[in-house]
């Protein structure tokens, strides 16, 4: 933990995301990519959907990264060219804020992304679901989100626009791709424990309709890198006491699992269309 890291100050997070972005041209031939995509719990089957693997890096061999501290996540960074010959950077290695390691390192993927030329951001997850009704294995796209970390990717008085941050535009074109798709507000709770059923009542009321742990900050810094939004969230579990059993980290892998070839299908089909 007190190994010194690329992205602690005084370094500039923005050059460090320019030497990975630099990193993956050179690692995987591709010298810029359009869109990029994180892939969270249950959307890891995704990266095969979306066209043809050009290259994979495992994270740690890209400046600043780090392997994924949690179960279910992938570890690498693909090169994917789809059908219609654009460039994916797909992400399989998300640093949660509650790993301890600094908003910096959260979203230093995303502004790599940017640096690597994407101009739309896709950020995926699994998450609790608030909304009555709602199922696990059903995907729901992010409308707008709460932030409840008390933590923000930017850094001094960068006072930085948040309307249509999950932009309408995109939401439209993956509800033409699947016009059942049901929209919420995603709340990001710092964890890692899971929210009691207060706090989950708490989002509700707070206008709520998903309960996770990452998402927003990564998409605050998308905003701020100047890249088009789109979110969707994997419903994996009821949220805290919405469910009557309680939570368990096995359940929301599992759920994943199950729902991992419906989702990603979908998800293919959206970037073809973006
Ligand atoms: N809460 C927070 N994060 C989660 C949940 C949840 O219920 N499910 C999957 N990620």
């Amino acid at each position: 933990m007190t190994d010194a890291h690329p992205l602690d100050a005084p370094a500039d997070p923005f050059e460090v995301a320019q030497t990975a972005a630099a990193d993956i041209a050179r690692l995987s031939g591709v010298a810029r990519h359009d869109i990029a995509v994180t892939l969270g719990s249950g959307w890891g089957k995704a990266a095969e959907l979306i066209g043809e693997t050009v290259a994979t890096i495992p994270a740690t061999e890209i400046t600043g990264f780090s392997k994924p501290a949690v179960e279910g996540h992938v570890g690498t960074i693909r090169s994917v060219r789809t059908p219609g010959g654009r460039n994916v950077l797909v992400i399989g290695a998300r640093t949660h804020l509650f790993e301890g390691h600094g908003v910096r390192r959260v979203v230093h993927s995303v502004r790599t992304a940017a640096a690597t030329g994407a101009k739309i951001m896709v950020l995926t997850n699994g998450a609790g679901g608030v909304k009555p009704g709602w199922k696990p294995g059903q995907p729901v796209l992010i409308s707008d989100h709460i932030n409840l970390t008390g933590r923000s990717p930017l850094e001094g008085a960068t006072f930085i626009d948040m309307t249509d941050l999950y932009a309408q535009r995109l939401r439209d074109i993956a509800l033409e791709v699947d016009p059942s798709l049901d929209s919420g507000v995603y709340c990001q709770f710092p964890g890692p424990q899971y929210e009691t059923p207060a706090e989950v009542r708490m989002a509700g009321i707070l206008g709520g309709d998903l309960v996770g742990m990452s998402t927003s900050l990564e998409a605050i810094a998308a905003r701020q890198a100047g890249m088009e939004l789109l979110g969707f969230s994997l419903v994996t579990n009821l949220a805290a006491g919405i469910s009557p059993t309680p939570l368990d980290h096995q359940e929301v892998i599992d759920a994943g699992r199950q729902a991992e070839a419906v989702i990603s299908g979908l998800l293919a089909k959206v970037i073809e269309r973006l």
